[in-house]
């Protein structure tokens, strides 16, 4: 028999101690803190499941990658080297690195949103969403419908719903639109994953209308490994060959090298159209470096170069995958919703279930996220009003996201089933002292990206 949840396939060979504070020790950081668990010390945390990006444990061979880093500041070997791996997994014309995701976004809003212009996705995650709008652009999340039900099971809630980008490109007009995007795996909405076909009926209507497609990509490993096993006619093609068939239907791509291929910082942007690429060059070399560095060290570019091989390798994917699910059914079984199916890189917790006496407006989530920490010094981050509710650029009026959610990201090849015990039990004891826990409300937010730096108190009245 298979096992259900595959064990770990590596063994460790370097550690990292990590230690759990006392309650009262807990109880001071949260309060310096601001109750924003961004803002903690890192050494404070037990398991930390804030985010999956750049948090991985890198392989012996990345390592002894890192020792070829050619650091030439022109055309160094192990841009070379990375460009090869770009070109045989992506198949683009063109591409530059980047220091992280959002310095891609950033560079090609930068060359292609004017204010006033839309940009469609399944949805946006908040670096992209916030790269788009500080150009003055409107970023436009048209996911299905399934997405915003928790417990639909459909085995791709990250398809974009074409019959709702065909309206809207229609009612906004295609010279309105610069470029188009889908996210996969798509983070903001559960780690979901979006079809072969779904890209496919995507880059149809793009094309149709001739706008550009770009896929960002953080987790392209995570979602051709979902194509793999949810999608018929895939079940024996090899993930690497998945992912070519996804990047040939796009015309570029933003990525963050920090999920899925496994290193601590790096990015990359890629696109097919030349004179696109010159501007692109312009804006690298103002923001972020010459194009053959990209604001990494050539011992970055050798990382990355390997971990794109390594984020494909099958017998990794199946236990990653699998980690993920794994926490999700303990929780589930705990009492705990959570989105379903279980996403690749993290586990989606239904806060507004949990804490159904929280109205948005005194985040549910976030409330949450800093029980965790209270219970178990687990860090987890939200993804519900501090992070995206909006007021409309129109009318003035907030606009609160479908969902509020806590979201625990596995870092790769990090911890063990045995932590995930721990994270389930330490949920499960808030589950049963649930209608305690009280709102928060902000007592300093910024304008844009305002969970990274916000600060919070706690509500002392219960909001029954
Ligand atoms: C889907 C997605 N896009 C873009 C980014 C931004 O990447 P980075 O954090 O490397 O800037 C992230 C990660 O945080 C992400 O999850």
């Amino acid at each position: 028999m298979t096992h259900p949840y595959p064990p770990e396939p590596f063994r460790i060979k370097v550690v990292e101690s990590i230690r759990l504070i006392s309650p009262a020790e807990r109880e001071s950081a949260l309060k310096e803190a601001g109750y924003n668990l961004f803002s903690m010390k890192a050494e404070d945390i037990f398991i930390d499941l804030l985010t999956d990006s750049g948090t991985g444990a890198m392989s012996s061979e990345q390592w002894a990658a890192i020792m070829r880093g050619d650091e030439s500041y022109a055309g160094a070997r192990s841009f070379h080297r990375l460009k090869a791996a770009v070109e045989d997994i992506f198949g683009f014309k063109f591409f530059v690195p980047t220091h992280q995701g959002r310095a891609a976004e950033n560079i090609l809003s930068a060359c292609l949103v004017k204010p006033g212009m839309y940009v469609p996705s399944n949805m946006h995650f908040d670096t992209t969403d916030a790269n788009i709008r500080a150009r003055g652009g409107r970023p436009t999340n048209l996911v299905i419908e399934e997405a915003f039900n928790i417990n639909n099971p459909h085995l791709f809630k990250g398809n974009m719903d074409i019959a709702k980008l065909r309206a809207f490109i229609q009612k906004v007009g295609a010279e309105k639109i610069p470029f188009g995007m889908v996210t996969v795996t798509n983070n903001a909405g559960g780690g979901q994953p979006v079809s072969m076909e779904n890209l496919k009926a995507v880059a149809a209507v793009y094309r149709e209308n001739q706008i550009p497609f770009f896929i960002d990509s953080a987790r392209y490993a995570e979602n051709a490994y979902f194509i793999k096993l949810r999608e018929k006619g895939y079940e024996n093609k090899s993930v690497i060959d998945i992912a070519r068939e996804m990047y040939a239907l796009a015309d570029g791509m933003t990525m963050s090298a920090k999920k899925d291929a496994i290193v601590n910082i790096g990015g990359l942007l890629c696109v097919n159209d030349e004179a696109l690429f010159q501007n692109v060059k312009n804006e690298l070399i103002l923001r972020e470096g010459f194009p053959t560095y990209g604001g990494l060290a050539g011992r970055d570019l050798e990382a990355m170069a390997v971990g794109l091989y390594e984020g494909l390798d099958e017998a990794y994917l199946a236990y990653r995958l699998s980690q993920t699910a794994y926490l999700a059914a303990r929780l589930n079984d705990a009492g705990i919703p959570t989105i379903q199916p279980a996403g690749g890189h993290a586990v989606y917790l239904d806060a507004a279930s949990v804490l159904p006496h929280i109205p948005q407006s005194e985040f549910p989530g976030q409330a949450l996220c800093v029980e965790l920490y209270r219970e178990g010094a687990i860090r987890g981050v939200e993804i519900g009003s501090v992070m995206f509710a909006y007021p409309d650029p129109d009318s003035g009026k907030m606009i609160f996201p479908k969902l509020e959610l806590l979201r625990l990201a596995i870092p790769r090849r990090t911890y063990t089933q045995s932590h995930m015990d721990y994270v389930a039990d330490c949920a499960a004891r808030i589950k049963s002292r649930a209608s305690s826990v009280r709102g928060y409300k902000f007592t300093y937010a910024p304008e844009l990206l305002r969970h990274f730096t916000a600060r919070f108190e706690p509500l002392y009245r219960t909001a029954f």
